[in-house]
């Protein structure tokens, strides 16, 4: 029997407490956000955990930070004929606004991605682990009316076939079935895929719609949204590709069932992200809802993934291209590169590293006396619940920081900036303006040798 979906969509409110010393961008004085600073005076997400008897919320306020999962546990079980999402939010891009749906079981039925093709093809484009999970589910979905004509290229998997080589298998395919300026490219699969489908579709016959089905956390909570697609060259990572916006981000939340316990954690340290950059109270749910997430209990994670996609879709909204805040995005990711980097591509995971970047980024805000100490701790001891590493890899050194953090410093013109945390938990700063000294006793205290 099929419960009664509960379907709400959010828009981008709540306040983003960044201080863009460098590049002059205060969101904090845009004036819808306002009134929205303090974490608990969020209307959108202003919600209440009093009906769950399993989830905590934030506790900032007495029961008035928690979200409403009363209703959210009810609406994500939902009937698999005719699934409906547990949550929608919306990017506000003007005309190229899209909506991010969000559930269990929405691969199963409706007509959510149907809805979103407009023409009668569609490509769907996968890799060789998920095909045999979902591709049958997508396939069956686009195909149920009967009108839409469904063509496949199923890609290798891995960040190593990220690659322009790679990438001609889906225009090979697209051209190869006739596919015109009409079709659509559906990317079904994790952040690789999700950058390059877009990629290809932002190309293709100089640009075709583009739908997104991410199915790892990491693609849920942040590639998938905002655009931002490409491929990796032999000399940089994502160094080709281009904004491109897709029609509609369709995450259904079954398909983490299949997901590996190290990719599942590597996601939820962009999680811990948003909360330290922008969303205290977010950061304190994970705190008291540590758990549930662990346990990927389906309410926790829709409320998880519903709001980082809030978080993101806001700083998209103000920034679509990346000329100010869409930076502090990247908190821990400097010195995540340098690790991902420095100990070679694949070894870790990019959300392991962002980890300890993050740790890192924090430490030298407290040492810079920007922030408080507790905020460091609360970090670390988060990042650690949820099995995330805290710690540098010990073949890393300072000489091997300091070379490859110059690579990013190259990148902005000789001069090395990074995403800082400053005052208050959820508050950051993206400035070239710090003590190099303290930089370089940050960077002392983690290595090993
Ligand atoms: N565009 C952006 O804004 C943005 C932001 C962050 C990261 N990225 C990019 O995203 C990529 C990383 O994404 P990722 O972490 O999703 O890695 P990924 O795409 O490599 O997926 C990780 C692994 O999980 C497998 N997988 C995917 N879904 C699965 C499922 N449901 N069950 C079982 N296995 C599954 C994949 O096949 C792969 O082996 C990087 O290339 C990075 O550059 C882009
Ligand atoms: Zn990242």
């Amino acid at each position: 029997m099929c419960r009664k979906s509960f379907t709400h969509t959010r828009r981008t409110t709540h306040g983003c407490a960044v201080f863009a010393d460098d590049f002059g961008v205060d969101c904090r004085a845009h004036p819808a956000m306002q009134t929205l600073i303090r974490p608990c005076a969020r209307p959108a997400l202003g919600l209440t955990s009093a009906s769950s008897p399993k989830l905590r919320g934030c506790g900032t306020v007495a029961g008035k930070c928690g979200p409403r999962f009363g209703s959210r546990m009810a609406s994500s079980r939902v009937c698999a004929a005719n699934a409906s999402p547990a949550a929608t939010v919306e990017v506000a891009l003007g005309d190229r606004s899209y909506p991010i749906y969000i559930g269990h079981g929405l691969l199963r039925g409706g007509d959510l991605l149907r809805k979103h093709v407009p023409g009668n093809t569609a490509l769907v484009v996968t890799n060789t682990t998920v095909a045999p999970l979902y591709l049958d589910r997508v396939v069956a979905n686009l195909s149920q009316g009967g009108d839409i004509r469904v063509e496949v290229v199923v890609l290798p998997d891995g960040e190593e076939h990220k690659n322009m080589e790679v990438l001609m298998k889906v225009w090979d395919k697209a051209l190869e079935t006739r596919l015109d300026r009409g079709t659509t490219f559906v990317a079904l699969g994790g952040g690789v895929i999700g950058d390059m489908t877009g990629f290809a579709a932002a190309s293709y016959q100089r640009g075709v719609n583009f739908i997104q089905i991410p199915t790892t956390v990491m693609s849920m909570v942040d590639s998938s949204v905002g655009g931002k697609t490409g491929v990796n060259h032999p000399s940089g990572k994502n160094m080709i590709g281009a904004f491109y916006q897709p029609r509609c981000v369709l995450i259904d939340t079954e398909t983490l069932g299949t997901l590996p316990d190290r990719e599942y954690v590597s996601g939820l340290a962009e999680v811990v992200k948003y909360g330290l950059i922008r969303d205290p109270a977010f950061f304190q749910w994970m705190e008291d809802n540590v758990d549930e997430l662990m346990a990927r209990e389906e309410s926790a994670v829709v409320y998880t993934i519903e709001r980082s996609c809030i978080n993101k879709a806001e700083v998209v909204a103000l920034d679509e291209k990346e000329g100010g805040v869409r930076a502090t995005l990247n908190l821990g990711h400097t010195f995540g590169h340098a690790i991902e980097t420095g100990i070679g591509y694949g070894e870790w995971l990019h959300g392991e590293a962002v980890s300890v970047g993050m740790i890192m980024a924090a430490d030298m805000s407290e040492r810079m006396g920007w922030m408080d100490k507790r905020i460091l701790a609360r970090t670390v001891d988060l990042l650690k619940k949820f099995n995330c590493p805290t710690e540098v890899p010990a073949e890393m050194t300072l000489e091997t920081f300091e070379t490859l953090m110059a690579v990013d410093k190259k990148a902005a013109n000789g001069k090395l900036r990074l995403i800082l945390l400053k005052g208050e938990l959820g508050n950051c700063v993206f400035t070239g303006d710090f003590d190099k000294q303290v930089l370089k006793e940050t960077i002392q205290a983690y290595v090993k040798k």
